[in-house]
């Protein structure tokens, strides 16, 4: 079991989470709220449902101006993956910050130091780079380098998966931003292999990934020009609750895409830079992406991410004007070299293997006992659970899903709505007392709403 502790981040299992106030938010949360949201609007659930103020961050807990401090089971939003304001990456940001700001995109010491590094993180041939200061900003320019690499104009991406909120990212996933507008020409989305809803099975009841396949390829047939440049996909589906493949799924596709001559775009903006355990989580299927999109905790809180090429299809990169104002500026760069070598020297990927073991084990149990539970899964430190109404109908329960966020945030756990489903994504440096703790609060909410609800 995963008991390493990272000194810096340590804090003390017994005093933590530590909820002083009556309420949460307590009376100075709600005095900020009432005046920042007179004038800001548009906040996620996550705020919504909970409106706490935070002021600090150390590791893996927040503090808020009530003085209540929190587990960090979100990392803001998959972004801190290293915990809050570790001293390296803390330090790199600031003293790039008192040295040079910006120089548009001229090369510096600090971003050919982790352009160099990038190319030995992975196991691939990534060496085309540009840096962005969003993962969507990311995943726009990777399509456009596969139009301009292929000469084709169509993608296709997958239900419930999630790219970013503009342009043609957007028409890559969900269509709530666009207000019936809908998706741009030329993007399709086709039905991929979830092992908890299976569209496709075998006659033994076992997920059939090939007739996925097949489903791709006859709708590349029927439903496009056959003019497509690229699959466009998240290893795993984290918006929507932690959703992982089969594990032949991505080797399947490979083989589907290099027979169609089709690239394959892994958008790790969420996955990447540590998330499940790996660098790149299409690793875990030994699968060469064409193109991969990073971003969140590349820079552990500081807005870098990154768009990396395949060597075959690098120069296209020159065809898509692909610099922007704030990309690869020495603070990002510096943020992002810091969290990789901290990645390096802190051995925390096999710390978030270890503690994703944990986590595994621990939601597999808490299934046994939870009828409320449908499903749980999860890798490294990216993890799920289904709340439903019948395990046998698979109804989703949103209403469950708010009341078990709202009680769990009460008590100190800080994290993330997403109606039914519970998504859970601690930084990976937590030590196991603070992760099995978290994890109480969580069972013991979950086992209040199932009370309430009259399980
Ligand atoms: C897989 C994936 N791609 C792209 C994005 C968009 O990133 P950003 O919010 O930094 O624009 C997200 C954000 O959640 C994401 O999870």
């Amino acid at each position: 079991m995963p008991t390493r502790v990272q000194s810096w981040a340590y804090v003390d299992p017994t005093a933590t989470p530590r909820i002083v106030t009556e309420t949460v938010p307590g009376p100075k949360s709600q005095a900020l709220n009432a005046r920042g949201m007179r004038y800001m609007v548009g906040y996620s659930s996550q705020v919504t449902l909970c409106p706490v103020v935070f002021e600090k961050g150390h590791g893996v807990t927040l503090t808020d101006v009530d003085g209540n401090t929190y587990i960090d089971f979100s990392s803001g939003i998959c972004v801190t993956t290293l915990g809050h304001c570790h001293p390296k990456v803390s330090e790199a940001i600031a003293s790039h910050a008192k040295n040079l700001m910006n120089c548009h995109d001229f090369n510096t010491p600090v971003k050919v130091a982790l352009l160099e590094k990038l190319a030995e993180t992975q196991p691939w041939d990534l060496t085309g780079v540009q840096f962005y200061d969003s993962g969507t900003t990311a995943v726009e320019a990777a399509l456009r380098v596969c139009r301009a690499a292929t000469g084709k104009a169509e993608f296709i991406s997958c239900y419930m998966d999630f790219h970013g909120k503009t342009g043609h990212a957007v028409s890559c996933g969900r269509m709530n931003p666009t207000y019936g507008v809908g998706r741009s020409q030329g993007f399709y989305m086709v039905p991929r292999p979830d092992p908890y809803r299976p569209l496709f099975t075998k006659a033994d009841g076992s997920i059939d990934t090939d007739a996925y396949i097949q489903f791709f390829s006859d709708f590349i047939e029927h439903a496009t020009t056959g003019n497509v440049a690229a699959f466009v996909l998240e290893p795993v589906q984290g918006w929507s609750g932690s959703i992982f493949p089969p594990a032949d799924f991505f080797p399947k596709l490979r083989q589907f895409c290099d027979k169609s001559g089709i690239l394959l775009v892994a958008d790790e903006v969420l996955t990447g830079m540590g998330r499940t355990g790996k660098y790149f989580c299409m690793e875990h299927w030994n699968t060469r992406p064409d193109i991969v999109t990073v971003g969140k905790g590349f820079g552990n809180g500081f807005p870098v991410t990154a768009m990396l090429v395949s060597e075959k299809y690098k120069e296209s990169i020159d065809k898509i004007s692909a610099s922007t104002s704030y990309g690869g500026n020495p603070m990002a760069c510096a943020a992002a070299l810091a969290s990789i070598e901290v990645i390096e020297e802190e051995g925390v990927l096999e710390h978030a293997q270890d503690l994703g073991a944990y986590f595994n084990e621990r939601m597999v149990a808490m299934k046994t006992s939870h009828p409320l539970i449908g499903d749980v899964r999860g890798m490294g430190c990216l993890l799920g659970i289904e709340l439903v109404k019948d395990r046998a109908t698979k109804e989703p329960f949103a209403e469950a899903g708010k009341l078990v966020y709202q009680r769990a945030f009460q008590k100190g756990v800080a994290w993330v709505p997403a109606g039914h489903m519970l998504r859970m994504s601690p930084p990976i440096v937590m030590d196991l007392e603070i992760a099995a703790k978290g994890m109480d609060i969580i069972e013991e909410s979950i086992a209040e709403v199932e009370g309430e609800l009259g399980y």
